[in-house]
């Protein structure tokens, strides 16, 4: 199959500025965009950078963004994605590039993972000998096992794009990992942990982490139900970013006043209501959704029946919580 690659090539250190190259590749209908790369490196331009490992979709080292999606490119085939004969790829987003499709996960990824410190601390006292773990007991936490550290839910977060202190479900999905591991010693303190401003509280539950996972883990789930536990074990939560603050709050109030959410009131309200800036970064969003009858009128928004009563649910939760 004869695929036009467009490839982005960046090399600081000869100054030039981000441009795409285009090279024509021909491979068999089971390749695979890796192998597309590998074609053009090995047959046209040596110079051409990109990270791979295990070329299995078991070690993450291959994320890229293959025609605007955040893939992994050898578990991609080119004819699953080829669109009018052309496969564009690009590095992650809100990354810094080392050179090419090269970039640098330090402060994106690793350092997040550390924070979480998602590693295991056995319990006390230690079991003498192997400490053996059944297998229903260890059901909870392996589709998070599976996580091959990609970061690519991190590269579709709608918070890390605002808050780059948002430790982002690419990490919560590994403390999930160690806090449902029944051999774990730290269960509340790493709770705790996890509840500081920056941790799983500071989610606006916008599910993109589900939608970009290459491997179907559901992080957004995953980091909720590291939120549940923590609820299960009286651990309060907090954060510093004052648009996730104001989504909440603004959240709240929609539904202790009408019983329901008011969306288009949601997202200004989020924004801020003196933030001009960020309000007409909505604009095109809301452009797109009139047609479609997506787009809610904000502040004309009718009680829904029952509305009463989820606002003394409301108040009662809130009393309880004092
Ligand atoms: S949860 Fe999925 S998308 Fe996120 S790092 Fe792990 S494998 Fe990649
Ligand atoms: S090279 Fe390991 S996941 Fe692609």
């Amino acid at each position: 199959m004869e695929t036009t690659f467009k490839v982005y090539r960046f090399d600081p250190e000869n100054g030039s500025k981000p441009d795409f190259a285009t090279y024509q590749v021909d491979l068999p209908d089971s390749a695979t965009v890796m192998d597309g790369l590998r074609q053009i490196r090995d047959e046209q331009d040596p110079s051409l950078a990109f990270r791979a490992s295990c070329e299995r979709g078991s070690c993450g080292d291959c994320a890229l963004r293959i025609n605007k999606k955040g893939r992994l490119g050898c578990s991609l085939k080119i004819a699953k994605t080829v669109k009018n004969g052309v496969v564009t790829v690009e590095p992650i987003r809100n990354i810094p590039v080392l050179k090419d499709l090269v970039y640098d996960l330090e402060d994106f990824l690793w350092k997040k993972i550390k924070a979480v410190q998602p590693w295991i601390t056995p319990r006390e006292p230690e079991p003498e000998g192997e400490y053996v773990v059944a297998e229903e007991q260890l059901a909870e936490v392996r589709k998070a096992m599976s996580c091959v550290m990609c970061g690519l839910c991190d590269e579709g977060c709608a918070v890390i794009k605002i808050d780059k202190d948002f430790v982002g479900p690419a990490a919560l999905t590994k403390a999930y990992r160690a806090v449902f591991d029944p051999r774990d010693g730290q269960h509340d303190e790493r709770l705790t942990l996890v509840s500081e401003p920056g941790g799983v509280w500071d989610c606006t539950h916008c599910f993109e982490a589900n939608g970009h996972c290459p491997l179907g883990l559901e992080p957004t789930d995953r980091l909720f139900e590291v939120r549940d536990e923590a609820i299960r074990q009286g651990i309060r939560s907090g954060t510093r970013n004052p648009k996730v603050q104001r989504h909440y709050d603004s959240f709240l109030n929609s539904v202790k006043r009408s019983g329901w959410l008011d969306e288009g009131r949601l997202a200004i309200e989020s924004e801020g209501l003196t933030n001009i800036a960020g309000l007409a970064k909505l604009l095109p969003t809301v452009i797109r959704a009139i047609p479609k009858g997506k787009a809610p009128l904000p502040y004309f928004h009718h009680k829904r029946p029952g509305a009463e009563a989820i606002r003394r649910i409301i108040d009662k939760a809130q009393r309880s919580e004092v």
